[in-house]
Order: structure tokens, then sequence, then C-alpha cells
């Protein structure tokens, strides 16, 4: 619900269980005056308190009252170079010269429904559960009128804001920051929890109290990166899993992003979220608007668990567009790390054969199908079949598959070009590189300028044609490298800091079309794993491959880490052979299998070449998977142990929404000759219902969260045990 005051000039907006303010100060500066647990109505301007402070400059409007300044008064929008000294949300270039922006308020409007971003990425859903407040401000100077938008997804706790950039005069205006989130709160004892690593170790939560100064998160790389997330979290110092006041921001975006954090002199902090302005800047002419990418907030007072759950629940709801929505996603398997490039379609089929014989539903055939590609050198951009790896190419394949009783899914690079192969041959202007500059190759390729419809449309067409050769009904969508160089031959030199954000508007606009071209296909997002994992491309692909590490106990940390914004449908993860390909490290074959099954389930291994009792196992996770996937993928997950703690296990459980039944899964870290006797306490459950624990009698939800559940005594390294709990009626 959002509700204007007019005697205080304040507009509220209320979620289930939060609440947000913000005030129209009489100079027209627009105030954020509250996010936090739900209020009642009301006028909380009370809050805003005013004080002469040495070298706080005051705004003409304030007259001779030194006692109001942008410097100090928290607002909803910053400004640059006017009197606000802390970090900036907008800069204009004016064509004097100036890097400034000052604003004031127009008019606001409350309307029913969500606003809508064109080619961007956005949480959807209707009419009736959004509401939405556009609030314009006007730049005079800068000719500029600059919209805020807010979404109020008021069930699940979500506000969504954006921001719209007019150019209201007759001359070119040019935007060198926009921002999509600010957030000023009246406090800076808190903590602020970023997700941060590396290729193969991605989304590590790295958590610090807030210090003077500014601390930030962010991408330059192009995409939203394998180092830094697109999610921050602030909060109380003693906040946890269960307990204390949490505001988690996600940016819908993948590419270069900005999330930096300014702890003021007078104890107080500021949150600006948006696209990177290093690189940026962009130009508008009369007329034109530019949209800054939506960015979601969420408020738990109740800790950091139940923040993620909220995210969780409106990411799977209302972002992710899965043709599969509330429908099992098919078991899959993938021949990446069975054959890296060397398979023909004996070797496919074998495996595909017995992945049918254990319960596999999907293939999907990994990189190396198409140009010339026998490794990592060459091929990308040719996006024909190579028939003399595949004699009758996929439209032989792809039925052969089927006609095991698996559907056939492919992987795709668009992005990219290899220098060896007929489309670089043909179009070296088309890759992204600097004039009188030597390009860096990463992976040994170079990436298009996805900034051009024209070279979007020529891999578009061969796409197409690849796609519609063949019954296929899974894409993964592949980006395998950082981008350098980044200039485009078809801008003007004073529009190239627009080349990079135009780079993913032209990522987007392609996944688009092969969404409204392929509505059948499931597409899965992957960036060398998880390079690229961000509520942008969420909209797009309903999955994305979490990380290029598939060790079951490095995974444990980073599907811990992603979970903290991110649900577990969208984390694919597959079971590989040991010892594991990226660090060696031998783990059973249950292990893999329940970490695995949190995250988009599936194999990624030669099936042909398991023992009887490796295929035995398989089978049956495979049937637990089916079993309990809606609990898995659905339900509400709750983390029991920090993984990065080097406790002796990590846990986690997933509770229906009933909480009528429960699934916990642990794995133990390295074996002990003389353990402890562990309990493990649950969470989530009814405390007054009873459970039955399969294989250990009926306990009650009380006891199974306050007492504990003692856990088995396990031999061996990493061992696992999976425990399904169902409410019993006495
Ligand atoms: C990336 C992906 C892998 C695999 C390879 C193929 O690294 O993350 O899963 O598809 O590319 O080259």
């Amino acid at each position: 619900m959002i509700v204007y005051h007019e005697p205080s000039r304040t507009y509220t907006l209320h979620t289930k269980h939060t609440t947000y303010q913000l005030a129209v100060h009489p100079t027209g500066v627009v105030q954020h005056v509250y996010y936090g647990p739900r209020l009642r109505d009301c006028d909380l301007t009370g809050l805003l308190r005013y004080a002469d402070r040495g070298f706080s400059p005051n705004p003409e409007e304030a007259g001779a009252d030194r006692t109001f300044s942008l410097d100090t008064t928290p607002q909803e929008y910053s400004t640059c170079g006017v009197g606000d000294f802390r970090l900036p949300s907008i800069e204009f270039e004016l064509t004097c010269g100036s890097r400034t922006a000052d604003l004031r308020y127009a008019r606001g409007q409350i309307r029913r429904g969500k606003y809508a971003l064109e080619g961007l990425p956005a949480f959807y859903g209707g009419e009736e559960e959004w509401e939405t407040l556009s609030v314009v401000l006007r730049d005079d100077a800068a000719q500029a009128e600059v919209e805020l938008l807010y979404g109020v997804l008021e069930e699940y706790d979500l506000i969504t804001r954006s921001v719209l950039v007019r150019n209201a005069g007759q001359g070119p205006v040019r935007l060198c920051r926009c921002a999509s989130l600010c957030l000023d709160l009246p406090r800076s004892d808190l903590d602020m929890v970023t997700f941060n690593g590396a290729h193969m170790m991605e989304r590590c939560p790295s958590r610090a109290p807030l210090r003077p100064g500014i601390q930030s998160a962010g991408s330059v790389r192009g995409a939203s990166s394998h180092q830094h997330n697109p999610f921050v979290i602030l909060c109380d110092r003693e906040a946890n899993e269960d307990y204390g006041l949490c505001y988690g921001a996600m940016l819908l975006y993948s590419g270069n992003f900005q999330a930096a954090v300014e702890t003021g002199q007078f104890e107080n902090a500021r949150l600006v979220m948006g696209v990177n302005p290093c690189h940026f800047t962009w130009t508008l002419e009369p007329g034109e608007v530019f949209s800054a990418p939506e960015a979601a907030m969420v408020c738990s007072e109740a800790g950091l668990g139940e923040m993620s759950r909220r995210f969780h629940r409106a990411i799977r709801d209302r972002l992710v567009r899965d043709r599969l929505r509330g429908r099992r996603k098919p078991v899959l398997v993938n021949n990446w790390e069975a054959t890296y490039f060397d398979f023909d379609p004996e070797k496919l089929l074998a495996i595909a054969r017995e992945a049918a014989a254990l319960g596999v539903e999907l293939f999907v055939l990994d990189d190396g199908w198409f140009g010339k590609r026998d490794d990592d050198n060459s091929g990308l951009g040719d996006w024909q079949v190579n028939t003399d790896k595949l004699p009758g190419g996929l439209e032989a394949l792809a039925p052969a598959i089927n006609d095991l009783g698996l559907s056939f899914g492919l992987w795709v690079e668009p992005e990219m070009v290899s220098e060896d192969s007929d489309l670089y041959r043909a179009h070296p202007d088309w890759a992204l590189q600097v004039p009188g500059r030597t390009p860096a190759r990463g992976r040994n390729q170079l990436v298009l300028d996805f900034s051009r419809r024209e070279i979007r449309d020529h891999i578009y067409a061969q796409l197409h044609r690849v796609l519609s050769s063949a019954p296929v009904t899974y894409v993964k969508w592949d980006m395998n490298r950082s981008l350098s160089g980044v200039w485009s031959a078809a801008l003007p030199p004073q529009r190239q800091g627009e080349v990079y954000h135009r780079c993913v508007l032209g990522v987007y606009e392609m996944l688009e079309r092969l969404r409204t071209d392929f509505p059948e296909i499931l597409v899965e997002g992957c960036c060398g794993g998880g390079g690229r994992f961000d509520g942008g491309m969420l909209y797009y692909t309903p999955q994305i491959w979490c990380s290029d590490n598939t060790d079951a106990i490095d995974r444990l940390r980073i599907q811990y880490g992603t979970s903290f914004c991110y649900p577990v449908c969208t984390m694919g993860a597959h079971v590989s052979a040991v010892p594991n390909e990226q660090n060696g490290r031998v783990t059973p074959l249950e292990t893999r299998g329940i970490a695995a099954m949190s995250g988009a389930f599936g194999y990624e291994l030669d099936l042909s070449k398991c023992t009887p009792e490796e295929k035995a196992c398989i089978r049956r996770q495979i049937e637990t998977y089916k079993a309990r996937w809606e609990l898995l993928q659905l339900g509400d997950y709750y983390r029991l142990t920090d993984p990065f703690r080097e406790g002796p296990y990590t846990a986690w459980e997933q509770v229906s929404p009933d909480r009528r039944e429960a699934l916990v899964s642990v794995v133990f870290g390295g074996a002990r000759a003389v353990s402890p006797f562990r309990v493990l306490k649950l969470k989530g459950l009814d405390p007054g219902a009873r459970y039955q624990v399969d294989g250990a009698g009926c306990w009650g939800g009380d006891a199974l969260m306050y007492a504990g559940f003692p856990l088995p005594a396990v031999k061996g390294d990493y061992q696992a045990v999976q425990l399904h709990l169902t409410a019993v009626d006495d």
C-alpha cells in the first residue's frame, strides 16, 4: 500500500512487514525518512532533525536558515557538486562543462500495477498485487527530469526502484552517472556484507563493520563478475540468521555495476547502487529517456535467514520467467567434464543411453559441436554444426537422443568470436577493439560488439537456424571472458561511454528474442560458471550454472554464499566425477548428490564408465530428487551452519510452506577417530507438531528445534546424511 499524506507531504510505502517513507521538504528536496519494520500510517518527519553544521552549505531556498543542508539531510536520490559531499547518485555534464546535478520535486503519482522498463529486466506481476510511486524531480540547469520509480510488492515484502532520466530541453543532455538506488540510513553502526570471489570460487560472503569513508564492491569487467556480486547487505552488527535488522539490495543488472556505502560525518550511512560510473556516459537527445536498471530491496527484522527467504520467494515467483513454473525441471546430464572437446556420436549416445536407464531426462551437448572447434582456440562465431564430428548434424543426433527417451539441449556462446573463425575473417571489425591498441585476448577469444544490431542479427540468425534444425528444449548460454578494449566502430567518440551498457542491453535483447521465438526452450545462463549470476540474467535464464567448480565441498560454500539472495532452483549444480577435475578432491558419490540436489540438479560425468554400485547410487539419487523436488526447490530455505567457519559439518534445511514436511542435509568434513556426539538444531518447524524422521522415530517440532537431533557418527571423509521429516497427526 502506498499512502500520500498531504499535511506532511510524505509518501509511505507499506509491505506486509515493512514500511518505507519519503518526504518532500519545503525546499523541494526529497528526503528519506524511514525504512524498517512495518509501522501504522504515520508522519515520521519528526525523525528528521536539523542543525547548523560547519562546512555544510545551505541551498538558496533555505534563505537564512542555516540548519538545512544537502550535506546532512537524508535524501532519496543524492545530487552532485551543489552542497552534498557524500556519494552522488546522478551527475550531468552541463553544456558549460560543469559536472553537477541538483534536483527538486516537481510532482508525484501513486498508481496500481508496476512501472515498465524498456529493454531491461524487472520484477513483474499483476495490477492487483503491485503499486507504483512515481516521483518526478527537475534539474532546470541540466534541462532534465529525473523520475524516481518505486514498485511495491506488498505480499512479498519487496520494494523495487528504478530511475528514468528524460531530456526535457532543446539540446543534448549528457549523463555521467545514474544510480538505481540511494538509501540513506540514519546510523552507521552496521555491518556490510558483500559476495566476492574468483572464477571457480564465486560469492563468498565477506562481512565487516562499516568504517568512516567509502567501501564498495563492483565490476568493470563488462559482466557482473565472479569477483563481486550485485547484491549487498547492511545489517545490525549483532544480526545473525535468526535475529537482527537486515537490509538486502540487489541490482538486476549483468554488466559493470557499483554498490558503494559511505559512512558520513554524523554516523549515518548511504548506500548507492547502480551502473558503475567508471567507463559510463550517456547522451540523451531532446525527448529521449535513459532507464537505470532496476534495484530491489528487502528489509527483514528477523535476521538474514528471513531476508533470504523473502528474496527467494520474490525471485522465484515474480522475477524468473520459467516455462516450467510449478513443474519439475528435467534432470540433466552434460557431457563437458565427461568428454571436453573429444566426442563423436557414439561417445555421446553411450552416455545418453546410460543416463536414460538411470532416470536422467535431458542430454546437454556442451562446447565443441560447431565450426572448427576441437579446443578453445577457434570456431566461436561459426554457429553451424561440425559435420565431420557429428555426421548428419543435430538433425541426426537429437532424434537419436530423443529415441533413448531424453530431450536434447545445446551449449552456445553467442557474444564471442575466435580470430580463427570464418566470422572473424569476414568481419574483423565486429570485435570490440580500441583503434591503435592491440587487443587483449581472454581464453584466446575476442568479444563481439553486441551494441550493434547488425552483429546481433547475424549471430541470432545462425542460432535460429541451428535451434530450428532439431528438437532442442534447452540452451546453455555461456560467456567466457571479461570485456576489455571496449570501443564500438558504430558510435562517435563522445558516445563511447555508452558501449558497455549497450552491450548488456544487446544481450538482453537477444535473450528476449530467443524466449519469444522458442518459448519451449529452457535457457540456463553461464559465464565460466557463475561470472554473471545476477537478477538481470535470471529474468531471461531461470537457472544459471553456479560455478565451474563442481567439487561438492567447495560447492557447499559457493551455494551457501549464493543463497543469501538467490533461491536454490536458480543454481545449476551437477554431480561430477572424482578425483574432482578442479581440485582433485575425492568425495563420496552420496555426498555429491546431496550437494547438487539443492540446486538445478544434474550430472556431468561419463555415466557409461560408472560401476554398477555407482549406477545404483545415481538411480537412488534421481528417485529421491524426483520425489522431493518440490520441497528442495520450492521449500523455505534455512542455513543451519556456515561452511566458511570450518565446523565439523555443513547443514541446511528446506521446509514446506505449510511446515508439514522438511528435508535436512548434512555434509561432514574430514574424518576424526574419536568424534564428539553432535546435535543439530533444526529451524522453521511447527513447534507444536510431531514429525516422523525417517529411520529415527517420532520427534516433537519443539524438541528438534530447541534440543536438536542427534547426528549419527560417520566414518570416512566428507560423508553426508539427509533426513526427511513429515508431520504426523497425533
Ligand atoms: C565454460 C562453462 C563450462 C563449459 C565450458 C565450455 O567454462 O562454464 O561449463 O561449458 O565453458 O567451453
